[in-house]
């Protein structure tokens, strides 16, 4: 079995497993970091959204082959030191219900925040609205973002 090389969450692992194994996989079941979900498998539900060098990625469409040397970035390693601003907008609104697709939709919108510090509301909703939340949150995380931007209450 090859073995890959990796850096998750600033920390490097080695990684023996199939050349087509997703990130997602090896996340979960490697590494135990569960908090990156399994929704789809296909690339369009966006639980699974982790971020490649500062960039929301799909984990469920990256082979383990094509994650060798590169650095990632899931929702344990987005709040390690302290409450990412999204996190704790996400607890201030109390957006999660499920929770589910929460992990997802948080890195989105951080990966968002880093690249747009002051998202419209039409760039909020084109960034989130390939993300599937079954439970209807929108509403809310659109809410959260703002108030992550530091517009809370704007319109
Ligand atoms: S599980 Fe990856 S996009 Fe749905
Ligand atoms: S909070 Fe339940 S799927 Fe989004």
């Amino acid at each position: 079995m090859p073995s890959y090389a990796l850096t998750i969450n600033g920390r490097s692992h080695t990684v023996e497993s199939g050349p087509d194994t997703p990130l997602l996989w090896v996340l979960r079941d490697a590494l135990g970091l569960t908090g990156t979900k399994y929704g789809c498998g296909q690339g369009v539900c966006g639980a699974c959204t982790v971020h490649e060098s500062g960039q929301a990625v799909r984990s469920c469409q990256i082979s383990i082959a094509a994650a060798a040397g590169k650095r990632f970035t899931t929702i344990e390693g987005l709040g390690s030191r302290a409450l990412h601003r999204c996190q704790q907008a996400w607890l201030d609104l109390d957006v999660s219900q499920c929770g589910y697709c929460q992990p997802g939709m948080i890195m989105a919108a951080a990966a968002l925040l880093a690249e747009n510090p002051a998202p419209s509301d039409a760039e909020i909703d084109a960034a989130m609205s390939d993300l599937v939340c079954r439970c209807g949150t929108y509403n809310r995380m659109r809410e959260a973002i703002r108030r992550a931007a530091g517009r809370a209450g704007a319109r």
